[in-house]
């Protein structure tokens, strides 16, 4: 319980310069739908966990704040970019406790909308020279953050591929979440840890640690949209199994039961409309596939922990330490 406050405030603490990025960033798009579509995510807000990152890792190599802002913004534009299409994508009609753009404004507004932050992200790395970084550090780190879009729709592709496939391994589950998650987490902590002037072994060791605890995000996600409540998510739960989507648990679970049991859940999966998202959650239950998602999210956060070992002690590692315990503790 501490911690998770903690963290609360190590969010809080970076949010409002990063807003200030993030609005300037979006104030001049024209015509004015557009522009309100394109804030309406980024006015309801959400954690804010990627740009904190990305400043968290300047800091950690020595680096000043100012330096990641931008870029920091970029990713969370980035994110909010794919959470817009996601949206369309899954069919879902809430995100962070509001109407999803495509249900306010239509889905080609919604498609243009997360063009326009997309767009606008790459301005925005490239605008940190106005905050004195260097070319030789920008244009590395814009490399970082290209580099995770292409990621983001691969990753996104193999995940509308795999709805409705009934053979769907483990390890091609842990590439899909590495590609449509873990890819933009690990950017932000790599091109934080670049614009700081970290050391090539220090970089790498915030990207890996980035991608690990991106990895256990997902995970996390995946729980708790069959676990958690829409109140406290702000989106839609059950959302996955209505899809017919491979999550770590669905994948689990169809490895390990019996004829029956698996005929049962897939047929669940493939239901239209409300589908029987409790008896989906006890064939899980009963397989102890979600026990054994803990596991492999707890492994990637211990292992992410440990891949900071190389930094000095600072106040930016142990606030990336609580983060990644928090990734797991998290509600919402
Ligand atoms: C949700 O991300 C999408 C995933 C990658 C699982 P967050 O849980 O970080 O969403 P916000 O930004 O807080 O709304
Ligand atoms: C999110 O996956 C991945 C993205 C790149 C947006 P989900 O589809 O599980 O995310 P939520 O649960 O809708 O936030
Ligand atoms: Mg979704
Ligand atoms: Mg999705
Ligand atoms: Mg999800």
């Amino acid at each position: 319980m501490e911690t998770k406050l903690e963290v609360t405030e190590i969010l809080k603490r970076y949010s409002k310069d990063i807003d200030q990025e993030i609005n300037s960033a979006l104030e001049t798009v024209d015509p004015e739908t557009l522009r309100q579509a394109s804030e309406h995510l980024v006015k309801a807000g959400g954690k804010k966990l990627r740009p904190s990152l990305a400043v968290l890792s300047a800091e950690a190599v020595g680096g000043e704040v100012k330096c990641a802002l931008k870029t920091g913004a970029a990713v969370e534009l980035i994110h909010t970019f794919s959470l817009i299409h996601d949206d369309i994508m899954d069919q879902d009609d809430k995100r962070r406790g509001k109407p999803s753009v495509h249900i306010l404004w239509g889905e080609p507004m919604a498609i243009l909308a997360g063009d326009t932050l997309f767009s606008k992200a790459f301005a925005s790395v490239m605008k940190s020279e106005d905050d004195g970084v260097s070319p030789e550090r920008i244009l590395p780190a814009l490399n970082t953050v290209v580099d995770s879009c292409v990621k983001i729709c691969e990753g996104q592709a193999l995940d509308m591929g795999f709805a409705g496939r009934m053979d769907v391994s483990e390890e091609e589950y842990l590439m899909m979440i590495f590609k449509k998650t873990a890819a933009l987490i690990a950017a932000a902590t790599k091109s934080g840890a670049i614009l700081g002037g970290g050391t090539p072994e220090q970089v790498e060791a915030l990207a890996e640690y980035g991608r690990l605890i991106g990895m256990a995000f997902q995970i996390q996600d995946d729980y708790l949209d069959v676990a958690s409540n829409e109140e406290d998510l702000g989106k839609p739960v059950g959302s996955d199994i209505v899809e017919g989507k491979m999550t770590l648990l669905v994948v689990n679970a169809l490895s390990k039961a019996n004829d029956e049991d698996r005929q049962r859940l897939l047929t669940i999966l493939k239901e239209e409309g409300d589908t029987n998202v409790p008896e989906a959650v006890e064939i899980m239950e009963k397989y102890g596939s979600i026990q054994y998602a803990w596991k492999v999210a707890q492994e990637d956060v211990n292992q992410a922990k440990q891949s900071l070992d190389i930094l000095d002690d600072s106040p930016a590692k142990d606030a990336l330490l609580r983060i990644a315990d928090f990734v797991l503790e998290r509600s919402h």
